[in-house]
């Protein structure tokens, strides 16, 4: 059984079909690659697995569960973190208030849990910093820990965000990151890549959408090709780049 099961996805704008019939799956511990051109599809797929959007047909299946009609607050309980194609970071507080943030529990039955279980609120604060210091030191953002996220430059802002979904609450499985090296800097984009091997290594798998195909190369195991919403290819990244249907959504007949 693959991770994250996608099965004859198709999600429906008025007359436009921006997903249509799309299976593919995620397999544990893989880096897996959802490319294709603009408007393929790839971040309206994202939305219908984490439930921003609820598909008009087909399921979602998250480790032999059924996720497909889960609100974002229930596909993140069940194990998937996710960064959004635009940066979201909250400017206003610091860095490492971002983290904590991400990192605490957002269930509420589970917070008057550890409150009838006695937990110290000032003991689930700590711990929350302890997390919080941990991946800014991992992400290499430990010196700008007090300062502001909107003061961060754009390449830190995704980077922090990258370490959010990573601090999902309760530890993600999968990480869906929607292109999160566009407009970064070479140097950022390298220090991210490296993160995703480093996390890859400590068990987390991730489904990974960008642009740059020399990075998709790089980076992935395998990779599954979109095209007006459907999958034309999958397969490793260098058999991926020669396949006939993949140049030619790329580049036109
Ligand atoms: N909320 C929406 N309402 C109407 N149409 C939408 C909506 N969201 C996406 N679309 C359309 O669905 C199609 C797929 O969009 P999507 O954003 O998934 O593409 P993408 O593959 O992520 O592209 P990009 O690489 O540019 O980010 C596009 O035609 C887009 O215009
Ligand atoms: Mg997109």
């Amino acid at each position: 059984m693959a991770l994250l099961e996608v099965d004859s996805l198709t999600k429906h704008f008025a007359a436009i079909t921006a997903v249509d019939d799309a299976t593919f799956e995620v397999r544990d511990g893989e880096i897996l690659g959802l490319a294709g051109p603009n408007g393929a599809g790839k971040t309206v797929t994202f939305n219908c697995i984490t439930g921003q959007l609820q598909p008009d047909a087909g399921t979602v299946t998250f480790r032999g569960e059924d996720i497909t009609t889960y609100p974002p607050d229930a596909t993140a309980r069940a194990g998937i973190g996710r960064t959004f194609q635009e940066v979201r970071v909250y400017g206003d507080l610091t860095v490492r208030e971002n983290l904590q943030f991400a990192a605490q529990d957002k269930g509420i039955g589970r917070m008057v849990a550890s409150i009838v279980s006695g937990t110290a609120a000032t003991e689930v604060e700590a711990g929350l910093a302890e997390q919080a210091d941990g991946m800014l030191e991992t992400v290499e953002l430990d010196h700008l820990a007090d300062e502001p996220a909107s003061s961060l430059s754009y390449g830190q802002k995704k980077i922090l965000s990258f370490a959010a979904a990573l601090l999902t609450h309760p530890e993600p499985d999968l990480i869906m990151l929607d292109e999160p090296m566009a407009g970064v800097n070479p140097t950022m984009i390298n220090r991210l890549a490296e993160f995703v091997r480093t996390f890859r290594e400590r068990g987390k798998t991730f489904l990974l959408v960008e642009h740059n195909m020399r990075l998709m190369t790089d980076l992935c195991d395998r990779m599954v090709v979109l095209d007006a919403g459907t999958p034309i290819a999958s397969g490793p990244p260098e058999e991926i780049q020669e396949n006939e249907r993949v140049v030619e959504a790329y580049f036109g007949p």
